[in-house]
């Protein structure tokens, strides 16, 4: 819906809840399920008419995009911290190493925790506060945790996060520091998530933001959308590869290109969308490949722990984005993750996180299987910062392991050369 009368409400533009279920329709609130038949909830709005110079105009975070998001109007004056506007790169060494015409990374390390999820929970926190509540909680396969814990420090609220204990060391220390409450549960992520769900019952005044806060908070994902559009020079890209664990950036990404149609900002001129997982947890590609519409839970064994989730709550939506779109989701093993974070490191002097090179390695994947056109104007994602999966490159004896230290003489920088740089070339 869109109009040019639209008024604001507390929540933006942003007028009813919606059921993707059955459709059913709720008034704006602090719920996530449909009262009818439990499905999950969606953000609907009455859009108003739109500019491109007014976007244009905002400020250069999510809050530029405040009018499509379900958040107060003056959100950008509130204690955040300000996420978004993060760089699309331009990646032709790496373009050039896989065969590609255009290609560009999506560099979410810029975000103020360094991964996308700074803008889901600064939305997530906008709406939460406009609703009354007073802790910002959530369970997390890291970032999250990270993020809440910063964005809560910031707006001078009290954070509860809740990992699964075998979350990597800097993931853990990255959210320690911000002084929050943060609990080590013996279990999977999924484990973790239930237990999550069974607080946010109880706890009334907590706002886990991605349980009882959901709609609003995976609206944030949207923004990367939105930039990646008004980045190429207000057009869509013809291919984007999207990195999955719950599923809801890749469906969010989607949305945003489908609005950004509808209110004129782009042209309609088609776009593919593809979605990336880990072999060791890869339930939505195995319903892809197998023709399914249901997700049949796994219980996951990857090094790409942020996207760890057996259970994805947006798998069938994922579905139901790539077929609708003609993208695929497809998945690689840990050995790839690691080659293509390596690839992409040393092509494009971006370092990703394990999920980078989950992505990085399905897009080569689908290359090398014919599935994605090497012509057509391709998007990846970085979702987040390989400074926080250090083991994934620092293991074993390979490169990332310090080197063996050399006497201060030229002698000996020499001899240091003769063995290694020599040897490497002949
Ligand atoms: C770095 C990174 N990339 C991607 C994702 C996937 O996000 P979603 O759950 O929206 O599919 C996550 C989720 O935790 C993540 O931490
Ligand atoms: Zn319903």
């Amino acid at each position: 819906m869109t109009s040019a009368a639209s008024t604001p409400t507390r929540f933006g533009f942003a007028n009813h809840l919606f059921c993707r279920e059955c459709g059913a329709t709720f008034d704006l609130g602090a719920s996530h399920a449909c009262a009818d038949c439990f499905g999950p909830l969606e953000v609907g709005y009455e859009l108003p008419s739109l500019t491109r110079s007014d976007i244009e105009a905002g400020p250069a975070s999510i809050w530029r995009y405040a009018s499509l998001l379900p958040v107060p109007r003056d959100v950008a004056g509130s204690r955040g911290t300000e996420p978004g506007w993060t760089r699309l790169a331009r990646a032709d060494l790496l373009a050039r190493e896989l065969g590609m015409g255009a290609l560009w990374v999506k560099d979410e390390r810029g975000n103020p925790t360094h991964s996308f999820k700074d803008r889901v929970v600064a939305v997530a926190l906008a709406a939460a506060v406009e609703m009354g509540y007073k802790v910002l909680a959530c369970p997390s396969t890291g970032n999250l945790a990270n993020a809440v814990a910063a964005a809560a420090a910031r707006a001078g609220i009290r954070s509860v996060v809740l990992i699964p204990a075998d979350l990597e060391p800097q993931k853990i220390a990255a959210t320690a520091v911000y002084g929050g409450t943060m609990v080590a549960v013996d279990g999977t992520y999924d484990d973790v998530n239930r237990l999550a769900s069974e607080l946010a019952d109880e706890r009334e005044d907590w706002a886990f933001v991605n349980v009882n806060v959901r709609p609003y908070y995976a609206e944030g994902s949207k923004t990367i959308g939105y930039e990646i559009a008004e980045q190429l020079g207000w057009r869509l890209p013809e291919q984007i590869v999207v990195p999955v664990a719950s599923g809801a950036q890749l469906v969010k990404i989607d949305k945003a290109f489908r609005e950004l149609i509808a209110l004129g900002l782009v042209a309609d001129t088609g776009y593919r969308v593809f979605g990336a997982q880990a072999t060791g947890c890869s339930p939505v590609a195995a319903a892809f490949r197998a023709g399914h519409d249901v997700v049949q839970p796994v219980k996951p064994a990857t090094i790409a722990k942020s996207l760890a989730i057996g259970n994805p709550a947006d798998g069938p939506y994922v579905l139901d984005v790539v077929r609708r779109t003609g993208g695929a989701v497809a998945d690689v093993s840990d050995a790839e993750v690691i080659g293509a974070v390596r690839l992409l490191a040393a092509t494009e002097g971006i370092f990703g996180e394990t999920a980078a090179g989950v992505t990085l390695g399905v897009l080569r994947r689908l290359l090398a299987e014919g599935r994605l056109d090497p012509r057509a104007e391709t998007v990846i994602i970085n979702s987040g910062d390989g400074l926080k999966t250090l083991d994934a490159v620092g293991q074993g004896g390979g490169p990332g392991n310090a080197p063996a230290a050399i006497r201060p003489t030229l002698a000996a920088f020499e001899a240091w050369e003769s063995a290694h740089e020599r040897k490497a070339v002949a």
